[in-house]
């Protein structure tokens, strides 16, 4: 588990950021207002590449509190445990912090690719380690000290979470992201890159896959940029 202060501000495009305010907003309100009503978190759901996690970390940083905020990155590799009970442990570790220290932390934890870790209990291949982590979740989730506590969660599988963690956390859905999104990061990505050769005939080539609908996603657009760049250095 990684507790990361070092998140890099990256600027979001427009849908992004419309969902990261959405989120910065609830979660100051919740906090500094000390709202009685149990707010435990987020789910971002949507396709792979769309810019969960990076949505999840942008929020996260922003999110002030009015006191120095831990951000806790999570996933399915930091609870994946070969002994019994460990994973367990070390999921109420994130959630409940050290027993050592007993003054109040703010956090946010950020529950990455959550199917992997939290199969929802018709799914055939969640075996009992899952129910095991499942109902320590819901616990950790329904006790969690709201006021100083937020969970984000992602997945591409909402369909493959169970339905008692959807309904304890809030779901915003990201559709499929439009042409225009695609080749917003597309431009975003090569402006921002500081490539030493000239990018356009990359871009062209990267619209014409975009408009092809051969790249679906953000991380196809980086792989299909990296992969072109290479290509021009080398032929250079
Ligand atoms: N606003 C952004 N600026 C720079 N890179 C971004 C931005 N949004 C997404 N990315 C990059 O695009 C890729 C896919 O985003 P990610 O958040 O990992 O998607 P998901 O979690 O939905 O699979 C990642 O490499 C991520 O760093
Ligand atoms: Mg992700």
């Amino acid at each position: 588990m990684e507790i990361s202060t070092r998140i890099k501000i990256t600027k979001l495009l427009d849908y992004q950021e419309n969902i990261a305010k959405k989120i910065i907003r609830i979660a100051d309100y919740v906090f500094k207002k000390e709202v009685p009503i149990k707010f435990s978190g987020f789910l971002l759901s949507g396709p792979p590449g769309c810019g969960k996690t990076e949505i999840a970390k942008q929020a996260a940083a922003s999110i002030s509190m009015g006191a120095p905020v831990k951000i806790f990155l999570l996933d399915g590799s930091d609870i994946a445990s070969p002994k019994w009970g460990e994973a367990e442990e070390k999921l109420k570790k994130a959630f409940t912090g050290s027993a050592e220290s007993n003054h109040i932390e703010k956090k946010i934890i950020i529950f990455d690719d959550i199917e992997s870790t939290l199969m929802s209990r018709d799914v055939e291949i969640s075996k009992e380690w899952h129910f095991s982590i499942n109902s320590v979740v819901f616990h950790l989730l329904d006790d969690i000290d709201h006021l100083n506590t937020l969970v984000i969660a992602t997945t591409n599988k909402p369909d493959m979470v169970d339905p008692a963690l959807i309904s304890r956390l809030y779901p915003i859905a990201i559709p499929a992201l439009t042409k225009d999104q695609l080749r917003q990061f597309a431009h975003y990505s090569l402006e921002n890159g500081a490539f030493d050769i000239e990018t356009e005939q990359v871009l062209n080539s990267i619209e014409a896959m975009i408009n092809e609908g051969k790249i679906k996603s953000l991380r196809d657009i980086e792989h299909e940029i990296l992969l072109k760049i290479v290509e021009m250095v080398s032929e250079n």
